[in-house]
């Protein structure tokens, strides 16, 4: 049977939430009454056959790409779907980091390529080995699939190691899928997409993780031109046209983006102090400290993660992801930026029940 589902979307939809819901990766929602939009010019139908020029053109000029190189999608999971759906046959090898973000692993097992994997290292920072990647690649490698930031740990891979990463892939004639998704949560020195690094990189990304503009869906892929229209012909199968008021919101979006990502930049910066504050003074849980992100990945030194988050849950109304969505059950991702109230309070629950 082909693999067709996702368990952590499943968890994530019905089970994550709670009164202090830790269990997040993106921002607080963005209003829309905040966003400076006239309503009235919203319209329900647009020429937008294959994706809508002023919204290409704002995703363009965001990344400094040419907009034949912006395909529009429905977020970055139809993202990375249509992605990896374009470039990879069944039985195809793609190699995948881990930890990795489930879905991406779980649409590999649905085109049913040849999952290969690389270790991202705790003991290094969960860094990405070249050595390791160099290792596990082989001729029959057609893509290389990681995210940065790294999901579920924050990691930033510097460009040089995705240079790197780029040429290994070219010297099997591969492809780099890049998720930058969280990229855009590094406030400052915000690196340019990886897109530049040559003609290997694919790249995801949307408005939805660090903009908190989920429900637009604004999502899109940077690709060379031919691999671009190959993507609009395979989306034909899948939603035909994009939704156009969602279109004229994400172009709205993007005209006042400095507005949305700053709003929950002081959230996820104020998250991140007390996080830090918080793993100092504890000794049962351990943690790798990032600059940037809005998650972070925690190691639970002594017990079980899942009988652990099942207490936070049910005594102390307090919920964060199992590491075993990300292959590491020993450990659990706390989420930053949506309410810093909620996230101290939230904290403090972490604390008494692993005092308790
Ligand atoms: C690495 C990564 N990629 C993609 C997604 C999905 O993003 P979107 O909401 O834009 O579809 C997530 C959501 O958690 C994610 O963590």
């Amino acid at each position: 049977m082909r693999h067709k589902k996702s368990d952590y979307m499943h968890w994530s939809k019905t089970q994550s939430r709670a009164r202090f819901n830790l269990a997040t990766s993106g921002v607080a929602p963005f209003p829309l009454r905040e966003l400076p939009v006239n309503l009235k010019q919203l319209e329900i139908n647009g020429a937008n056959d294959y994706g809508y020029a002023p919204l290409q053109q704002a995703i363009a000029k965001h990344h400094s790409v040419d907009s034949e190189c912006v395909v529009e999608s429905l977020g970055t999971s139809m993202a990375n779907h249509l992605a990896m759906a374009a470039i990879i046959e069944p039985g195809d090898e793609i190699l995948i980091e881990h930890p990795a973000y489930g879905p991406i692993l779980d649409v590999a097992h649905y085109l049913q390529a040849d999952v290969e994997r690389f270790r991202r290292a705790e003991e290094n920072g969960w860094a990405i080995d070249l050595a390791e990647v160099r290792r596990c690649v082989t001729p029959k490698t057609r893509l290389i699939v990681i995210t940065n930031l790294h999901n579920p740990t924050s990691v930033l891979t510097p460009e040089s190691v995705l240079r790197e990463i780029g040429d290994i892939a070219r010297s099997v004639g591969a492809l780099v899928l890049v998720d930058e998704v969280y990229l855009d949560a590094v406030y400052e020195n915000t690196p340019r997409t990886s897109f530049h690094l040559g003609p290997e990189f694919v790249v995801t990304s949307s408005l939805t993780k660090v903009y908190g503009a989920s429900g637009l869906r604004c999502g899109w892929i940077l690709a060379q031109p031919d691999l671009a229209w190959k993507l609009r012909r395979l989306n034909d199968l899948y939603s035909a046209t994009p939704v156009h008021p969602g279109e004229l919101l994400s172009v709205a979006a993007f005209q006042h983006l400095s507005l949305l990502r700053e709003r929950a930049r002081q959230i996820v910066e104020a998250d991140r102090k007390l996080l830090g504050d918080f793993l100092k003074q504890q000794s049962v849980i351990s943690g790798v400290e990032t600059k940037w992100g809005t998650t972070s990945f925690v190691r639970l030194r002594t017990g079980n993660v899942d009988d652990f988050l099942e207490r936070l849950r049910t005594d102390f109304d307090t919920s964060a992801v199992p590491g075993r969505f990300f292959e590491m059950p020993d450990h659990f991702r706390i989420g930053m930026g949506v309410n810093t109230e909620m996230f101290a309070e939230g904290l403090k629950r972490i604390g008494r029940a692993l005092a308790s």
